[in-house]
């Protein structure tokens, strides 16, 4: 890394999100400069209002890049491709991108930043660990009953403190760049190894409750979830969760020298800290 670089801030999109937030914090800890994109930020970002993109590139070396919602919805690579666009025009040197496994739009994306034209490292990640206490999964895990569409189809989850310290690494440094690391956890579990992992934690019953496609989006309809995110969770637990992503792959390794955190770590730690507390 240049000493250039050095002195220019890092943009880190999605900053307050459920990876965002923990490369912040560890940017934070090592006393780098870092500027937080997002809408509520001081100087606001907003991925729909590309008149925002420019103000938050100034002064920016590298950029961690999470999209939102998702990679996975349809427009977000050619989203994606115009932001990388404008920052090499505005002098960032590195890009840092949070992709998904097995996801058409997402690899779309990834090709987008590879060819920019500037140093790129992808963090092409299964389904996080935090999707249960930090998500859209926490309400039922708090409720006690958790019912999706899914069968027997097990997935790696990762642990998105492991995705931030590979962000760390690739975006101050060196021997990352051109690097496409596929970010899972050490072992595949089903979602109802999952629930029963995080009950065992809890001390709680949680149960597991596979359901219909049409049973799980009338409910979601139901409790007035928008129609595009029911879209976006359907084609998810669907056409991703279809045994495509079923094997661990050795990412955190490559890029950390370590294993990653296993699923009932996660579990332990955040049942500790309260993410699962009837609030
Ligand atoms: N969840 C998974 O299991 C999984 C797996 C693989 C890949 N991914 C990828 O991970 C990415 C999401 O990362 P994440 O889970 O770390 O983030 P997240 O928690 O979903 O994102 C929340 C962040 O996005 C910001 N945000 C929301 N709407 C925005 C907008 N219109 N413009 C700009 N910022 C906006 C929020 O701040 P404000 O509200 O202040 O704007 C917040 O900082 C997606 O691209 C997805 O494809 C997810």
């Amino acid at each position: 890394m240049t000493n250039k670089r050095e002195q220019k801030a890092i943009l880190v999109l999605g900053g307050t999100g459920k990876t965002g937030r923990r490369v912040v914090e560890r940017l934070r800890g090592r006393g780098v400069p870092v500027r937080v994109g997002s809408r509520a930020a001081e100087q606001s970002f907003d991925w729909t209002d590309r008149t925002t993109w420019a103000p938050v590139l100034r002064d920016v070396g590298a950029v961690y890049v999470s999209f939102h919602p998702d990679l996975a919805v349809p427009g977000a690579p050619e989203t994606v491709g115009a932001f990388a666009d404008l920052a090499v025009a505005s002098g960032v040197s590195r890009l840092v991108l949070l992709s998904g496994r097995g996801e058409e739009e997402a690899q779309a994306a990834e090709k987008l930043i590879q060819s920019a034209g500037v140093e790129w490292t992808i963090l092409r990640s299964s389904w996080f660990n935090q999707n249960f206490s930090e998500d859209y999964l926490r309400e039922p895990v708090v409720g006690g009953e958790v019912a999706l569409p899914v069968s027997t189809v097990p997935e790696p989850f990762v642990d998105a403190d492991d995705i931030a310290e590979v962000a760390v690494a690739a975006l101050i440094e060196g021997g990352h760049a051109g690097q496409l690391y596929e970010l899972t956890g050490p072992r595949l579990l089903t979602f109802a190894d999952a629930v029963a992992e995080i009950a065992r934690a809890t001390g709680r019953r949680i149960d597991f409750l596979p359901v219909s496609i049409e049973d799980y989006t009338g409910a979601l309809t139901a409790e007035g979830v928008p129609v595009e995110v029911v879209e976006l969770l359907t084609y998810l637990f669907t056409a991703v969760l279809d045994g495509r992503n079923a094997h661990v792959a050795d990412g955190v390794q490559r890029a950390l020298g370590r294993p990653p955190r296993d699923f009932a770590d996660y579990a332990k730690d955040a049942a500790a800290a309260g993410a699962w507390n009837r609030t």
